[in-house]
C-alpha cells in the first residue's frame, strides 16, 4: 500500500491494465499539454493517433514507442484533414479516448471579430468538428475530454475572444454529454490554468509584456508558479479512465488555485 496515496498495488495495476491496447486520438499533440498527454498514455500501453500541423516534439516519443504512436499531419480547421484523421482512426480500431486539445490564444481588442473567428475556428468549431468527424469511430464505452480554460468564468483584458471561444465550447459540452450518454460515451472538460507551454509565446506580446502578464497571473496561483503540462495531462488521464466513470458533463479546473480568487 502506498503510504501517501493510499492506493494499493492491485488498484494501481488495474488503472494501468485498463489502458492497454486502447486507442486514443489527441489533437494539438505536437507540444505542451497534448504532448504531455501522449507521454502519459503511451507508457500505460495506449496506442496514440496524434494530430497537429507540425510534428513538433513527437519524434522523441516515436523513438521510444515506435508505431504505437502515429502522427497524422493536419489542421483542425480543415474538414478534409479531419476526414483523413477519422479514416486513420477507423483503420486502427474503435477510438476509446478522444481529446480535441488543439488550441490557440491571441491577444486582441475585445471587439476584433476576425480575431474571434480565428480563435473560435480552432478552439470551438475545431474541437466540435473533431468530435463530429470521429463520432462514428468511437468505441462503447468511450471517453471524450474537451479542453476548456481557467478564464471561462472571468475576465482578462485582451483575451475576450479566446475566453468566449472556450466558454461556448464549455456550454456545448454540457448538452453533448447528455446526448452522447446513450451511446456509452462520456463527455467532460478539463480546464487548465496558466500552464507553461509555447501557447504563451504565440500571444503576440513582447518579452516585457509577457513578463507583466505572467506576474499578474502568478499572484493568484497558490504555489506561486505556472502549472507544468504533465499536471494537466494527469487529470485528463484520470478523466479518460474508468475511475471517472460516474462523471458526465463536468468541467474540471486544474489551475493551481487561480479561480479561488
Ligand atoms: N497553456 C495554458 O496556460 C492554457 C490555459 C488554458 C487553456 N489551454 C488550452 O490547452 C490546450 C493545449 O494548449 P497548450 O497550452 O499545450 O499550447 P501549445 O503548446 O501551443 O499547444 C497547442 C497545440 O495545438 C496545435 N494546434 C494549434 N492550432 C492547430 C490547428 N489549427 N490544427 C491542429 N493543431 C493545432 C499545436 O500544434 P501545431 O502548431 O503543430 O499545429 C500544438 O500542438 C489548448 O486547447 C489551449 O487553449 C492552455
Amino acid at each position: 500500500m502506498s503510504p501517501v496515496l493510499g492506493i494499493d498495488d492491485a488498484q494501481e495495476n488495474m488503472m494501468y491494465t485498463e489502458f492497454q491496447d486502447r486507442l486514443a486520438v489527441i489533437t494539438g499533440a505536437s507540444s505542451g499539454i497534448g504532448l504531455a498527454l501522449c507521454a502519459a498514455l503511451l507508457p500505460r500501453g495506449v496506442k496514440v493517433l496524434a494530430m497537429s500541423r507540425t510534428v513538433g516534439e513527437l519524434p522523441t516519443l516515436q523513438q521510444i514507442y515506435g508505431d504505437r504512436l502515429q502522427w497524422c499531419a493536419g489542421d483542425v480547421t480543415c474538414q478534409d484533414d479531419l476526414r483523413s484523421l477519422a479514416e486513420r482512426a477507423s483503420a486502427l480500431g474503435p477510438v476509446d479516448y478522444l481529446v480535441p486539445n488543439a488550441g490557440i490564444a491571441e491577444m486582441a481588442n475585445s471587439l476584433d471579430m476576425p480575431a474571434f473567428q480565428r480563435q473560435w475556428a480552432v478552439n470551438g468549431a475545431g474541437a466540435l468538428n473533431t468530435l463530429a468527424a470521429l463520432r462514428g469511430t468511437l468505441a462503447s464505452p468511450a471517453s471524450v475530454v474537451f479542453i476548456g480554460s481557467f478564464l471561462t468564468g472571468s475576465s482578462f483584458p485582451g483575451l475576450a475572444a479566446c475566453i468566449a471561444s472556450k466558454a461556448a465550447l464549455t456550454a456545448q459540452a454540457r448538452t453533448l454529454a447528455v446526448e452522447f450518454a446513450r451511446f456509452d460515451v462520456r463527455i467532460n472538460l478539463v480546464s487548465p490554468g496558466p500552464t507553461a507551454t509555447s501557447m504563451w509565446n504565440h500571444l503576440g506580446l513582447n518579452e516585457e509584456e509577457l513578463g507583466d502578464v505572467a506576474n499578474t497571473l502568478g499572484k493568484r496561483l497558490l504555489p506561486g508558479h505556472f502549472l507544468d503540462a504533465s499536471a494537466v495531462a494527469n487529470v485528463i488521464v484520470f478523466q479518460l479512465s474508468q475511475g471517472a466513470r460516474g462523471v458526465y458533463g463536468q468541467d474540471w479546473k486544474v489551475d493551481n488555485g487561480y479561480t479561488l480568487g
